[in-house]
């Protein structure tokens, strides 16, 4: 079964990750959120939103976000999750092949990258380069354990998108890794002059 028709499927259920029920799903958004280095961020990305749960909790730190998916079921659910987000845009794209125009300071590539194979990685990692703004964060959380969709394995999705690019943080626990890099240093402490 092909990417397109698998979340076809998979999207007849509501919820079907159980973004809203799971304590998992939860404390990955908190810890996500809370790794973020700076308070908000001016033009940011998610790449593969799914129903918007997480959509939302970063619409709170944007002044813009737009949110794609190659799901039509998924964004229409995302719609209702960002309601009350005239800042947020959501869009279908199929990624790499489909990519947005302009330069983002945070793109959000959370549990999407498996679902590509090695060479849609390595366009997608050269492509958000592109779109990655000077001082932007490129963010990426996955579950470490191999599932049968998986194309590609977390190790090689995140060292794909680092490319050359400053590592910004780093945790991982038995379950998942969230990293993300830039191409300036990010340090909290000498932005808010602490040193
Ligand atoms: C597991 S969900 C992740 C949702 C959200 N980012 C999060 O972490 O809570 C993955 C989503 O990526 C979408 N997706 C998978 N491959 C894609 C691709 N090549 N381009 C765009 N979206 C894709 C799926 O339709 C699905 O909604």
């Amino acid at each position: 079964m092909n990417t397109a028709a698998y979340f076809d499927a998979l999207y007849q259920q509501a919820d079907p990750f159980h973004y809203r029920s799971r304590w998992y799903e939860a404390r990955k958004r908190a810890l996500t959120l809370a790794c973020l280095p700076r308070p908000r961020y001016t033009n940011a990305w998610e790449l593969g939103c799914s129903n918007g749960v997480l959509t939302a909790e970063l619409a709170a730190r944007c002044d813009a976000l737009l949110a794609t998916d190659i799901n039509q079921q998924a964004l229409a659910e995302a719609a209702g999750s960002v309601s009350d987000c005239p800042h947020v845009t959501l869009q279908r794209a199929h990624h790499p092949g489909q990519w947005p125009p302009g330069r983002f300071d945070l793109i959000v590539v959370s549990e999407v990258g498996y679902y590509l194979d090695a060479g849609e990685l390595q366009q997608m990692a050269l492509q958000l380069d592109d779109s990655l703004a000077e001082d932007g964060l490129l963010l990426a959380c996955h579950w470490r354990h191999p599932f049968d969709e998986a194309r590609s394995t977390t190790e090689n999705v995140h060292r794909l998108l680092r490319g050359g690019l400053l590592e910004a943080f780093n945790y991982q626990d038995e379950d998942l890794v969230l990293q993300a890099w830039s191409r300036q240093p990010t340090s909290v402490a000498t932005w808010e002059g602490l040193r």
